[in-house]
């Protein structure tokens, strides 16, 4: 499927989501502005992936949702960042860089609150094993990831 465009490279300025990914779910996201997710490639399917994560010059594992939130019926396209490291504040406005290495499943719809949020333990899990495969856990060293933009 979307693989053949696998490592894909993303980067943003963090901004405020919806609001409900710390507090109703408990796993905290980094949203990237709107031109950002319409620039996407149309080959790269919704869906949720994992790869790394670079923020304040650190790199990080991370698993994103991309698309509709069909949980939640937005109606605008997102592309939502759980980076597996605790932060002790908020980073918006911050510059997130991003390699999505691979990918995990479509997004579905939940009769629960709880069982998206297994799903996405699930997808941590996944997650945190994948990347320590050696194709996936050599990108982490990507100049992409470790040069510092300077403006
Ligand atoms: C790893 C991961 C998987 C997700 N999977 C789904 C999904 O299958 N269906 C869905 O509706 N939303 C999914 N979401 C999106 C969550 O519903 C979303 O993070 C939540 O709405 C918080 O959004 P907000 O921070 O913009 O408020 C996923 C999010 C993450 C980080």
């Amino acid at each position: 499927m979307c693989n053949k465009i696998l490592p894909y490279f993303v980067s943003g300025t963090v901004i405020r989501g919806f609001g409900r990914g710390s507090k109703a779910l408990g796993i905290p996201t980094a949203n990237l502005p709107e031109p950002v997710v319409n620039a996407l490639s149309k080959d790269l399917d919704n869906g949720i992936y994992y790869g790394w994560a670079s923020l304040r010059g650190e790199v990080h594992k991370m698993v994103a949702s991309i698309g509709w939130n069909p949980y939640y019926k937005n109606e605008k396209k997102s592309m939502e960042v759980h980076i597996l490291h605790k932060f002790q504040n908020d980073f918006y406005g911050e510059e997130l860089k991003v390699i999505i290495a691979g990918y995990i499943r479509p997004e579905r719809d939940f009769s629960s609150l709880e069982e998206l949020i297994k799903e996405i333990k699930n997808d941590i899990a996944i997650t945190e094993q994948q990347l320590e495969e050696p194709v996936a856990n050599k990108l982490k060293n990507d100049d992409f990831l470790t040069t510092k933009i300077n403006n």
